[in-house]
């Protein structure tokens, strides 16, 4: 899909369908709606006046012939109230206008930029809704739909600011992209994308934008005793695979702060010996989301180029019952010498993340964010609305959420009181990976992570819920998500 600014004006922008905001409002057409409505002997009047325009967020309405317009269609896309209209809705609407429009076979529009968005950020989170609705699960699919959309050009977009606007589009371009890669990777069935693939692709990815890059195999990890992460892999025939990435600034300061990123990547997770139920138990290749999120994040950054150093660490591994499979009741001395009593071996993401973000902090780690599939109780208390967000010391988890909500992502703070620390307390070794007792899961669960963060600043995001979508939304195909990438890309930029 080209995407590209366009300087003539709306009216003469000759493309199947020219879309433009409409605001929930008493007077709707004003500027240049209401230019076409006059031009339309305001037709778009009665059709506000019967009900059929309102302005509601996200409605749409089709205008097939609009005279006065170049272009084919009209698409109206409801922005709802002006007073609280921000950039995040204008992703939103970019991204249901491509989606209508492309399930309708149209090739080309325009996108009209409302008067209350016409600057780089504006640009920016437009292009970012284009290319992430654009998105398609069909790469297993023998007969993929003929569907594309070719062509979209960005109208009446302050140029006045000329080169922040191709920077900013171009910012957008490499976020939006960055997130479907990691979208095509939770995609990926668990045969096609097992620990060691995982890392072949995650070379391929830092080799193509030049980042460092090691992956640690088994016998490394072995020597590095991570045995929290030996744990969980001993059940598979699939041997495990730590993938350590290195972004570099051109000037990095001495001293200066480095950001690491740890993501859980469980290529399957089929509970080991505790094992899941059968029903959805398919679901569990996205188990990987948190490392795709990181992969996609550095992707970003490598191109973004933020002036703080950025690593991060992919613990990677199937969670599969066998012969040699650990079985609850087992005790395991993570990298960090902390002994974990195995309670309930599905409870695997935790003990890989305990050696990811042990061994983060190793590589000089100043600052971690993590991201994983963690827990249902996440999704218990949050649904697929919110990220659960974790973290210490509360300042840093509250930059952090300033940067979800610049970017439109949705987090909620939780709670890691230390009543859910005293949960994870082991009869035998130091801690267990499950809490005793009723309830709290995502929070024992976070606190597990956080008995291997030490001082170090910490964010834990529990994606469980959110990194994947059972039902579409009218911007966003259902499946993988991508969620957390942008806030984790604005975050490392501001540091
Ligand atoms: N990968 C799962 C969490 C999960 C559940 C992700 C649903 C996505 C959708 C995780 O490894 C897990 O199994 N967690 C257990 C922990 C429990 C055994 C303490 C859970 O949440 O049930
Ligand atoms: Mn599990
Ligand atoms: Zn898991």
């Amino acid at each position: 899909m080209q995407i590209q600014l366009e300087t003539q004006p709306y009216s003469s922008v000759a493309a199947d369908a020219l879309v433009a905001c409409v605001f929930d409002q008493e007077n709707k057409f004003e500027g240049a709606l209401g230019d076409v409505n006059k031009s339309m002997h305001g037709r778009l009047e009665s059709l506000a006046a019967s009900g059929e325009i309102t302005g509601k967020a996200l409605e749409t309405v089709l205008i097939h012939f609009p005279e006065g317009l170049a272009a084919q269609r009209l698409l109206l896309v409801g922005a709802g109230k002006r007073e609280k209209f921000s950039a995040g809705d204008l992703r939103k609407i970019a991204g249901t206008a491509l989606r209508y429009l492309k399930g309708r076979g149209l090739k080309t529009f325009g996108f009209l930029a409302p008067e209350a968005g016409r600057g780089p950020s504006a640009a920016q989170a437009v292009v970012e809704g284009l290319i992430v609705a654009d998105f398609e699960s069909d790469k297993y699919r023998s007969e993929k739909k003929p569907r594309e959309i070719r062509s979209v050009s960005l109208v009446g977009f302050d140029s006045g600011l000329g080169a922040d606007l191709t920077a900013a589009i171009e910012q957008g371009r490499v976020i939006a992209e960055s997130q479907n890669f990691a979208r095509d990777l939770i995609n990926e069935p668990s045969n096609k994308l097992t620990p060691r693939m995982l890392a072949a692709k995650a070379e391929a990815m830092a080799k193509e934008v030049g980042l460092g890059i090691e992956i640690l195999d088994e016998r490394k990890i072995a020597e590095l005793k991570m045995g929290a992460l030996i744990g969980v892999a001993q059940g598979s025939v699939e041997p495990p695979r730590m993938i350590v990435l290195r972004y570099e600034p051109l000037h990095a300061r001495p001293g200066g702060p480095v950001l690491g990123l740890v993501g859980k990547a469980v290529t399957f997770d089929t509970g080991g010996i505790s094992i899941k139920p059968a029903n959805n138990m398919e679901a569990m290749k996205y188990d990987m989301g948190g490392g795709a999120t990181m992969l996609a994040a550095m992707r970003a950054l490598a191109f973004l180029k933020p002036s703080v150093s950025v690593i991060a660490v992919i613990p990677a591994t199937e969670n599969m019952p066998g012969g040699r499979a650990q079985k609850p009741g087992d005790v395991q001395t993570a990298m960090s010498g902390k002994t974990i009593e195995v309670i309930n071996t599905d409870a695997e993401g935790r003990l890989i993340l305990a050696d990811g973000v042990f061994y983060a902090r190793k590589l000089g780690a100043t600052h971690l964010i993590d991201a994983a599939t963690l827990t249902g109780a996440i999704g218990v208390a949050l649904a697929h609305v919110n990220v659960g967000a974790f973290g210490t010391p509360r300042e840093y988890l509250d930059q952090f959420l300033e940067s979800a909500k610049a970017t439109g992502e949705k987090m909620w703070p939780m709670p890691m009181d230390e009543e859910y620390q005293e949960m994870i307390k082991s009869n035998i070794a130091d801690i267990r990976n499950t809490g005793s007792g009723k309830g709290g899961g995502a929070s024992t669960a976070a606190w597990f992570i956080r008995e291997f963060v030490g001082d170090t600043p910490w964010i834990h995001l529990d994606i469980a819920s959110t990194c994947w979508l059972d039902e579409g939304r009218p911007w966003l195909a259902k499946g993988p998500t991508g969620v957390a990438i942008r806030s984790i890309i604005d975050f490392a930029l501001k540091l």
